[in-house]
């Protein structure tokens, strides 16, 4: 489709990433919530858009008391999704998931279907211009007056509260944004797509170590620094483990912005 930039996305979507991103849910979860307090919980319908491994949807269905909520994930890509494209629930319906580029217009039966749409961390494959273009795509599956949560991570905000900075803190978060401005992507929080912003400090070793075992190699192989991923790997291995030692003595930072903000017509 004219104007539409060439995907990239620097994670990859193995089983390992797949058990990282259910892990890194229940972190963010445990710290943050899973529908801001601020949305009504009386929600008949709700989107999750770059839904991965669907495991939001399935958190979500769980926590709605509203049983009969209709539910549906859309990502660019179905590695992670479960077998049959499908959430399974004992005694409920299963939560379908689609195939869905979320820079293009999405299908006329979704659209003013919704009164939440979630997006979290696309940060890894979208690319400056694309943050607008998904958010108005986005906006389509609303509900007038319905809700949008859109969390996500500022790569540049990545280090820990030590006084003199550990070099490989340096590197690790140097090596990502390098490859993310490469790429064309935007390793800045996306502020100016959110109508209202609430971002919080989160100290955690393994969510961040997590986070950078899995950007850092591709992110390295982009900018020249290593040869493959295996080479990067073991680079990263490195740099991570004189991360982990440093914070036994400092806490790690890193910004995450939630933004919750509702359709107004
Ligand atoms: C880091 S994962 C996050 C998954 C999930 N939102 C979560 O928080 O667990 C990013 C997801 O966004 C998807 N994605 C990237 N670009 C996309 C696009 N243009 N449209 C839809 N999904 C996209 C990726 O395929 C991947 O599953």
């Amino acid at each position: 489709m004219g104007g539409i930039s060439h995907q990239v996305y620097l994670l990859d979507r193995d089983e390992a990433e797949t058990k990282r991103l259910n892990n890194q849910h229940r972190f963010l979860v445990d710290l943050s919530n899973l529908i801001h307090p601020s949305i009504p919980t009386d929600l008949t319908a709700v989107a999750d858009i770059g839904t991965g491994t669907g495991v939001w949807l399935e958190d979500v269905a769980k926590v709605l008391p509203n049983k009969s909520v209709h539910l549906h994930g859309f990502d660019i890509s179905s590695d992670q999704f479960p077998r049959g494209h499908q959430i399974q629930r004992p005694g409920q319906k299963p939560i379908p998931l689609s195939v869905h580029d979320a820079l293009h217009p999405f299908p006329a039966e979704h659209r003013g279907r919704y009164d939440l749409v979630h997006i979290r961390l696309l940060t890894a494959g979208l690319k400056q211009a694309d943050y607008i273009r998904v958010l108005a795509n986005a906006r389509t599956l609303l509900k007038p007056n319905g809700w949008i949560q859109w969390e996500e991570v500022d790569h540049t905000a990545f280090c820990t509260d030590a006084t003199s900075e550990l070099a490989a803190v340096t590197r690790l978060r140097e090596c990502v944004i390098e490859a993310m401005l490469k790429l064309g992507l935007w390793p800045f929080a996306p502020q100016r797509v959110y109508d209202e912003i609430s971002a919080n400090g989160f100290a955690d070793v393994k969510w961040v170590a997590g986070v950078m075992r899995a950007l850092v190699p591709p992110s390295m192989v982009a900018i020249g620094q290593a040869e493959d991923t295996t080479q990067a790997r073991g680079i990263v291995d490195g740099l991570v483990r004189e991360f982990e030692a440093h914070c036994e003595s400092e806490t790690a930072l890193v910004n995450f912005g939630v933004t919750v903000g509702r359709r107004v017509d």
